[in-house]
């Protein structure tokens, strides 16, 4: 009888006293003018999540064929799905309150001027992994939260403030749509995640923290022939297991959706690559400086873990062009650091 009432219980008691991402928010981040930009912009882009949610769910029905190819490619060379750009749209909509000068999308070719007031820069992937969205497969939207620097508004100065190194940023985060709505989310103390529940998001229990210590990889085998000698050799050594230098035996994962894998990568540790190799238009890597490498590397680090482009800190680098790609190796120390130590 105990057990029967024990859960409802302790719903109730969350729903009242639970740590809601607002309380959260208001308690990790100094209440100025900044800090209450930052806050309802990452309040907007959870309203912006749980409608992206909503309309992943019903992806398949005959009046929803979200994975459908719409637009031709976008600017970085994808193919457009439908659900992506719902994702972008639904993102606009919510950025409409008065924080955020521009919007800078994978989706767009450039800056989305918002409002001339806004303090802040928003970047994001609105459908990381879409390839994914008819295989039931986790999918998901990265942020990246920057200052404002000019005070002019128009589309070429907010562009350089868009192109500032990652260091600079003030927040970040990224939703999974997957069995459960998530999202792990930095505001530059340390990273926490939390769980979508009645409309709600709520800061998990568990912390994200990544282990300095891993045995799983997670690289797309399939180009092993492309590769630069280091990544051969780091894998290799992977793959010899208690035999090789590296004395132990490793387990590897490739979703294929960045931030399913980052999603594991947080919670067990390990590895994750996409670096340069010999294809045509892959001699940096696949993923995107601003949208992409930026974001997760900024969670990573506040996780204690490490991201690199193989001789850079990510978050050092100096964007050139917004739809930069760069090659990202990120995850737990120990195994960043092997990785960086081999000969290119
Ligand atoms: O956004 C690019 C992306 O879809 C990532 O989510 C994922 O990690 C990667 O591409 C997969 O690339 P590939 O299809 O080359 O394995
Ligand atoms: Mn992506």
């Amino acid at each position: 009888l105990l057990k029967f009432f024990r859960a409802p219980f302790f719903e109730i008691w969350r729903d009242i006293v639970g740590d809601r991402l607002e309380h959260y928010l208001s308690q990790s981040i100094k209440q100025d003018e900044l800090g209450v930009s930052i806050k309802n912009t990452i309040l907007s882009l959870s309203n912006a999540s749980k409608k992206i949610a909503k309309s992943l769910a019903k992806n398949g029905l005959p009046e929803n064929q979200l994975g459908t190819q719409v637009g031709d490619i976008n600017s970085d060379g994808d193919t457009q799905k439908a659900l992506d750009l719902i994702a972008d749209e639904k993102i606009v909509t919510a950025l409409k309150n008065k924080n955020v000068v521009a919007y800078f999308s994978e989706e767009q070719e450039s800056a989305l001027l918002l409002h001339p007031e806004g303090n802040l820069i928003v970047c994001a992937d609105p459908l990381d992994g879409s390839s994914n969205i008819d295989n039931n497969t986790s999918v998901g939207t990265i942020f990246s939260i920057l200052p404002r620097k000019t005070e002019v508004f128009e589309a070429e100065q907010l562009l350089r403030d868009a192109l500032q190194s990652g260091i600079n940023q003030l927040a970040s985060g990224f939703f999974v749509y997957g069995p459960q709505t998530s999202l792990i989310l930095t505001t530059g103390k340390g990273a926490a995640a939390f769980l979508l529940d009645k409309e709600e998001f709520f800061k998990m229990e568990w912390e994200p923290n990544l282990p300095t210590k891993a045995s799983q990889f997670a690289i797309n085998m399939s180009n092993m022939r492309f590769w630069s000698q280091r990544t051969r050799s780091y894998i290799q050594s992977c793959l010899d297991g208690t035999e090789g230098t590296f004395a132990k035996n490793y387990n590897m994962r490739w979703c294929g959706s960045l931030v399913a894998d980052a999603w594991r990568i947080f919670r067990e540790g390990g590895i994750f690559l996409y670096p340069e190799d010999k294809r045509d238009n892959y001699n940096e890597g696949r993923l995107r400086l601003v949208y992409e490498a930026n974001p997760l590397s900024f969670l990573v680090e506040q996780a204690g873990g490490r991201a690199t482009d193989g001789t850079t800190d990510i978050l050092n680098i100096q964007p050139g062009s917004l739809h930069q790609r760069v090659p990202l190796i990120f995850g737990s120390e120990e195994e960043v650091i092997k990785y960086e130590s081999l000969n290119k």
